[in-house]
């Protein structure tokens, strides 16, 4: 799609085209296409029917309300912030009584809409002249333009002083795909850490799997995961960093979604005990595994490791908490096959969860090997108890 594309389809033909398009089964584009190419220009029916394809995949990111007033490039919609993330950290910088923010390198506008939501002024800057496009459609559909500016420039030129935070999302695809080292980012991690550090405040998306030493001296790091799954990370700075940088609070918090929950180092902890598995196996969110939480959940816990080097927390309690997910266990085994095999078959288990933690099996590849037969459902975790290649069974405790 051109930027001229685009265009057209902002006019009032374009926009009613597309918003024909809201149900449409892009398994039968042909016959659509060769319907509307009767009445509506060629160009504008591929834009339309293109668009409309984004829009419905933009919906898991979005929500359907926004999703289908909003506009998309393919990569914009990739790279989107989704709205549950970007409405969480809008509020953290509301909260830090954050009036304006630089949004360098916007994209289709995920971060600077959410930030709009919270009243917040925004300088949205991205370099791509489409996806600029974009983000100025999104500001104008959602009702935000007043709060929204768009500049198509490259985010180091751009003059920040005035702005109360800066905020960075640099792109970590390039041409060949993921980008995965931090200073192949564009701009590199290096460039957007420096402009968040010299402003007040400043926070900058970087991919999850960053690790610890990467982190700049004096920034926090956050972990933010979404329904269990982990979403990404962020470098604060300044005021939302204060704490870290004054030595006296955390330098690492994990944040769940929906909530926010967020746990933080209380200070730095001994490492948890390690101990015999117990009635109870706690599998720690990724957010707490990737910020290096779990000694913190599994003090809260009152637990202990089943092993030195993996993060599962083992109680003889229940405890209730948000950042891990209780099973109760009722047999621990040596790792195989034929032992596994038979309990299952003595069970009447048909429906087999496998989670791993330090095994090199494949879930996919073990639910194969043991065919599963039966009404009963169970959950085998794949991991090492003391060093030994072991299997925990048992199910999730559904009342906590
Ligand atoms: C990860 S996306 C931003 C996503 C955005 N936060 C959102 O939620 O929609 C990164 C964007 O940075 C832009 N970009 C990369 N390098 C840039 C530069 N030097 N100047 C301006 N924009 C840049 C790319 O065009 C891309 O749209």
């Amino acid at each position: 799609m051109t930027p001229e594309d685009f265009a057209a389809l902002l006019t009032p033909e374009g926009r009613t085209l597309l918003d024909s398009l809201r149900d449409y089964d892009p398994g039968k584009e042909l016959a659509v296409a060769t319907r509307l190419r009767r009445d509506h220009p060629a160009p504008l029916v591929s834009a339309a029917l293109g668009q409309a394809r984004l829009r419905q995949r933009a919906v898991a990111k979005f929500g359907a309300e926004d999703a289908f007033r909003m506009y998309f490039t393919p990569g914009g919609a990739e790279m989107a912030t989704r709205a549950s993330v970007a409405a969480y950290r809008a509020g953290r910088l509301a909260a830090l009584g954050v009036r304006s923010v630089a949004d360098l390198c916007c994209g289709i506008g995920g971060d600077a809409l959410a930030l709009a939501r919270r009243g917040i002024r925004v300088l949205a800057v991205d370099r791509d002249p489409l996806t600029a496009a974009v983000a100025r459609a999104n500001a104008a559909a959602l009702g935000l333009a007043d709060l929204v500016e768009v500049r198509e420039e490259d985010v180091t030129a751009v003059d920040t002083s005035g702005y109360d935070a800066v905020f960075v999302d640099p792109a970590r695809r390039g041409g060949r795909g993921r980008v995965f080292d931090p200073e192949a980012y564009s701009p590199p991690l290096s460039w957007a850490a420096r402009a968040a550090a010299a402003t007040p405040c400043g926070a900058v998306k970087i991919a999850p799997g960053i690790p610890h030493e990467a982190v700049p001296a004096g920034a926090e790091a956050e972990w933010i995961s979404d329904h269990g799954d982990v979403k990404e990370a962020v470098l604060w700075f300044g005021t939302a960093a204060a704490d870290a940088l004054s030595g006296t609070g955390p330098a690492v918090r994990a944040t769940l979604l929906p909530g926010p929950r967020t746990l933080h180092a209380a200070g730095p902890l001994p490492p948890p005990p390690v101990g015999p598995v117990g009635r109870y196996l706690y599998e720690p969110d990724g957010a707490v595994i990737r910020s290096h939480l779990v000694a913190e959940v599994a003090a809260q816990l009152g637990g202990r490791l089943i092993d030195p080097t993996i993060a599962y927390v083992t109680a003889d309690e229940l405890r209730a908490t948000p950042y891990a997910t209780a099973y109760e266990i009722t047999d621990v085994l040596p790792f195989g096959l034929k032992p596994l095999k038979a309990l299952l078959r003595e069970r009447g288990v048909g429906t087999l969860t496998v989670k791993k933690r330090g095994s090199a099996i494949e879930p996919e590849e073990l639910r194969r090997k043991v065919k599963p037969q039966g009404p009963n459902a169970a959950t085998v975790f794949l991991t090492r108890v003391a060093g030994a290649p072991s299997m925990l069974i048992g199910g999730p405790v559904s009342a906590l």
